[in-house]
């Protein structure tokens, strides 16, 4: 077992490069499925999320090959019925196997998903999307098996904004006969980069990035060269790590666009956030944080995914920090973690209030899913003495070298392994 230890109260100063999105990452490599002949996906993070997924690819059939950040994958001889009993069903976004096989083959048998737990995490949305497009949905002994003689587009409403079921209907749909229209459809980057993937690919989507995505079926798709779009989390997360030491961070290779409402709020904290061009920011902080309230929202509101690292940073802030967990329901086990290093957070319902404090300490604390990880990271940094983070497998999933790339900012920091 891994934990990173900590050594609080070294101020982050330097520069550092943002990697591939991963949610894009984990939907772009299972579209190659879609794809004849060969494609690379380059910008992509090397984290435990996509090498996962490349294992899976090769195990069902898939030539592939991941080196640095470039993925070469040819899935032409890609097995697609029963035989995919895999690892699929250890990331969340194996469902997107599902969406892939199903518009090239007309079939699926996937493990259902796994991914963090923040609590219910029902796929209702993409079996709804699927079934209008004509496929037969059985879930039976923990496989999700899809069937269709032949999909047909249509029109699909989202009761609830959801990034995944956006996604795999575009997969499920792009080779259907006639449109799909997706309504209510998720806005996030990603599935800008995943509709713009397939259209180099000769797709015919448009409306990507607004409520209303238009698919027109086309017959076949070919391989493709892509980069991934930076990581807006990644992104948002060193900046959060920054502002939090009291450091002064240029952050590169990120996407400005979609950081509108992480520099707002950061600005309102008394953040000191400096656009130097399209694809760096410097973040540095001189005067005390300032509570503030902040409501996650699907895109381009307050991402879910920076509202555990904000809840780290806003433990100091001066007065009192309302933060509202909109998208899921079991969103601040970290609170508890962080109330061990001497936070004052009180958690009712989907809010959560935090009397800021002058200082936290360090204590033993455990990444309870991805984010609240890096919370618990961020919080080490910040605080007074040792913190020790366990279960940093989770915080592996989704952030490449996070102890490399700490440590060249002048972090004490220290990956060790210990046993169970
Ligand atoms: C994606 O999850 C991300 N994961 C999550 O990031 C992110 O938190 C989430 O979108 C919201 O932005 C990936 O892209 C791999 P949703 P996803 O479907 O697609 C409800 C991280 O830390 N819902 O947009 O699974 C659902 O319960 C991860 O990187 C239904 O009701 O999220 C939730 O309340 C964690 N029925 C809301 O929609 C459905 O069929 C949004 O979920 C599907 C979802």
């Amino acid at each position: 077992m891994e934990q990173l230890v900590i050594k609080g109260g070294n101020k982050l100063k330097g520069e550092v490069r943002i990697c591939g999105a991963k949610n894009s990452a984990v939907a772009l490599i299972p579209a190659t499925i879609l794809f004849d002949g060969d494609s690379t996906i380059s910008n992509l993070p090397q984290i435990s999320d996509t090498k996962l997924l490349a294992s899976i690819l090769s195990e069902m059939g898939a030539k592939v090959d991941f080196k640095d950040d470039k993925m070469r994958i040819n899935t032409d001889n890609i097995a697609h019925g029963t035989e995919n009993e895999l690892k699929a069903g250890k990331i969340r976004a194996s469902y997107y196997l599902a969406g892939a096989l199903l518009g090239k083959y007309k079939e699926a048998v996937i493990p259902l998903p796994g991914g963090c737990n923040l609590g219910t995490r029902p796929i209702d949305l993409h079996i709804k999307g699927f079934e209008k497009l004509g496929a037969q949905v059985e879930i039976s002994h923990g496989m999700l098996k899809l069937k269709a003689k032949k999909l047909v587009g249509t029109k699909i409403y989202l009761d609830v904004v959801s990034v995944g079921a956006t996604i795999n209907i575009m997969l499920a749909a792009v080779m259907a006969e006639g449109t799909t229209t997706i309504e209510n459809a998720a806005k996030e980057p990603h599935i800008v980069d995943v509709a713009n993937m397939l259209n180099e690919a000769g797709a015919n989507i448009s409306g990507q990035g607004t409520d209303i995505i238009t698919i027109h079926g086309v017959k076949s798709l070919h391989g493709v060269k892509h980069k991934t779009i930076p990581d807006q989390i990644e992104t948002g997360t060193y900046m959060i790590a920054a502002a939090a030491t009291g450091g002064d961070v240029k952050i590169k290779n990120i996407c400005l666009e979609h950081m509108a409402s992480v520099i707002e709020k950061l600005r309102d904290a008394n953040v000191q956030v400096d656009v130097l061009d399209e694809e760096t920011v410097r973040v540095t902080r001189k005067k005390p944080l300032l509570g503030i309230s902040v409501k996650t929202l699907p895109h381009p509101g307050f991402p879910t995914d920076l509202q555990s690292p904000m809840g780290a940073l806003l433990t100091v802030a001066s007065g009192t920090s309302m933060i509202t967990e909109s998208i899921w329901e079991n969103r601040f086990k970290y609170t508890d973690e962080l109330n061990k290093m001497g936070s004052e957070i009180t958690v009712t319902d989907r809010t959560a209030q935090i009397k800021g404090v002058t200082k936290i300490t360090g204590a033993r604390v455990k990444a309870p899913d991805l984010r609240g990880g890096v919370a618990l990271v961020i919080a080490g940094l910040m605080a007074q003495g040792t913190t020790i983070v366990s279960g940093v497998e989770h915080v592996n999933r989704g952030y490449e070298d996070i102890e490399g790339k700490l440590k060249s900012l002048g972090a004490d920091i220290r990956l060790e392994e210990v046993d169970e």
